[in-house]
């Protein structure tokens, strides 16, 4: 074996959760009946869901004790001023405004801010960053670093492009542009980090423009190890103090706590800015609830606030990413070609590479995933011309994603390293007969957001009819 021993998880299994493999030709029932669309399948019909880390991860024995002391008040409850003191501590703002999960934060922060017409400038958004800029009329414009696809494993593939930002407020002015965002880590490109060095360089830059900054940090733990590990300065910082650095830079936070908060639902807007707090809490009242729930539960808040604290965990997070790293290695042995280096909470498969046979108008991404689940009874994800492809819902153009990924993301602390072996097994054997696989085509879509929905058909050898 040529991958690296890895060390065994930080954590013994108090609950257990049992699963089940159903055999192959239920299996193959189950993925025809769903349309192919592995969203269509049940849950309890997957052996291993690694649709997400958003909302999945297990909780540790002092968030489940925790719970039990949720206080369920409506206003000016004893689990808000915990959470509110734990989010301060970490994020370094004065107002803190509970939300049900990062796309609320979302959605109540560009109906603030956004003017119609106004750019929001990220290193990468994320789906729904960009689909709520756009709902409220703003333009969501990506600006990742020139090395984001260059075939190096560089460290910060996260980073946002200074010299663009800089351009294009040249271009553009002050005005046409309601926020600069830095998500960390950038999910959309391969869950890869952001140097501490660009973060302070985004800063000045928004700083001299007095442009508000903004963190879009759902993975902002996974991020500030990065940072310890592979940047100049930091090896000796505890990760709190490295947040605090990272957020010190930053006017405010918007934060999908279902991933880094350790939690199963949850999210937070963060800021100094008491104009703008006011503002947003007036919305809140009408859509999301009292500032001092937001939409959650008391006994979420008390989850969070312990899960906010044990995310920072060296022991925790450098299993967690020596996990992603051990995974990305498993599949690599499989003969599978994976987005290198592997982030901090998900592998990439390139099926485009994998599957040359498939053109990217037949979902190559699609017949892996399918493959993944009729194999071994797994759940991955497209991130390829399924989900970014088809027609632009506005503009009626014709849209294409860059690239043909699958994402594998790794719930928190929910695998044993024997779960990514059996994928690993699982790979193999798919690898071993990727020949056979075949392209998709859609037989239904809807406008907005059609791999949740759509359904498909598996195209016949002989047929090269090709999608749109
Ligand atoms: N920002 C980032 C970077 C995200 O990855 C997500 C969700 C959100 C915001 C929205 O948060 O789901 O709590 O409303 N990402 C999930 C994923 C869905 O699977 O990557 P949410």
């Amino acid at each position: 074996m040529t991958r690296p021993r890895q060390p065994a998880e930080p954590f013994r299994i108090k609950s257990v959760e049992p699963i089940k493999l159903l055999d192959r030709a239920a299996r193959e029932e189950k993925i025809v009946e769903a349309h192919y669309n592995i969203f269509k399948i049940d849950a309890a019909d997957i052996y291993i869901d690694l649709l997400t880390d958003s909302g999945t991860a297990a909780m540790s024995n002092r968030q489940w004790a925790a719970l039990m002391m949720g206080d369920e008040s409506y206003a000016g409850a004893r689990s808000f001023r915990r959470f509110e003191e734990v989010v301060k501590g970490i994020f370094h703002k004065q107002f803190v405004i509970p939300c049900h999960q990062g796309r609320s934060a979302e959605n109540m922060m560009f109906s603030t801010v956004v003017k119609p017409g106004q750019y929001v400038l990220n290193n990468t958004h994320f789906d729904t960053t960009r689909g709520n800029t756009q709902h409220k009329g703003g333009i969501a414009v990506d600006l990742p670093c020139p090395e984001v696809d260059a075939p190096v494993p560089l460290p910060f593939k996260g980073d946002m492009d200074t010299e663009r930002l800089e351009k294009f407020i040249k271009e553009h002015g002050t005005d046409s542009i309601a926020m600069v965002i830095m998500t960390v880590t950038s999910n959309s490109v391969g869950g890869q980090p952001v140097s501490m060095k660009n973060i302070k360089k985004v800063s000045a830059i928004c700083k001299k423009h007095n442009l508000p900054f903004f963190f879009d940090c759902a993975r902002f733990a996974e991020n500030c190890f990065f940072i310890r590990r592979d940047e100049p300065g930091y090896a000796e910082k505890s990760i709190r103090e490295i947040a605090g650095e990272m957020f010190d830079a930053c006017d405010g936070v918007m934060m999908s706590a279902k991933k880094d908060g350790l939690a199963n639902i949850g999210g937070f807007i963060a800021l100094n800015d008491e104009e703008l707090y006011q503002k947003l809490t007036n919305l809140m009242i009408l859509i999301e609830g009292f500032p001092t729930y937001g939409g959650l539960a008391g006994r979420d808040m008390e989850v969070l606030a312990v899960g906010l604290l044990e995310v920072m965990d060296l022991d925790y997070l450098s299993h967690r990413v020596d996990q992603v790293h051990y995974f990305g290695e498993v599949l690599k042995e499989a003969g599978m070609p994976i987005v290198e280096p592997t982030g901090g909470h998900a592998v990439f498969v390139d099926a485009g590479q994998f599957l040359p046979h498939i053109p990217p108008e037949q979902f190559p991404g699609q017949s892996l995933t399918v493959a993944f689940y009729v194999e071994g009874g797994i759940r991955i994800v497209e991130i390829g011309s399924l989900m970014f492809g088809g027609k632009d819902p506005v503009t009626g153009e014709k849209m294409t994603a860059p690239r043909e990924l699958v994402r594998m993301a790794l719930p928190r602390r929910v695998y044993t390293n024997s779960h990514l072996d059996y994928i690993g097994e699982t790979a193999a054997r798919i690898a071993a007969g990727k020949e056979m696989l075949r392209g998709y085509k859609i037989s239904y879509q809807s406008p907005f957001l059609r791999h949740f929905t759509c359904k498909m058909e598996a195209i016949p050898e002989e047929n090269v009819e090709v999608n749109s």
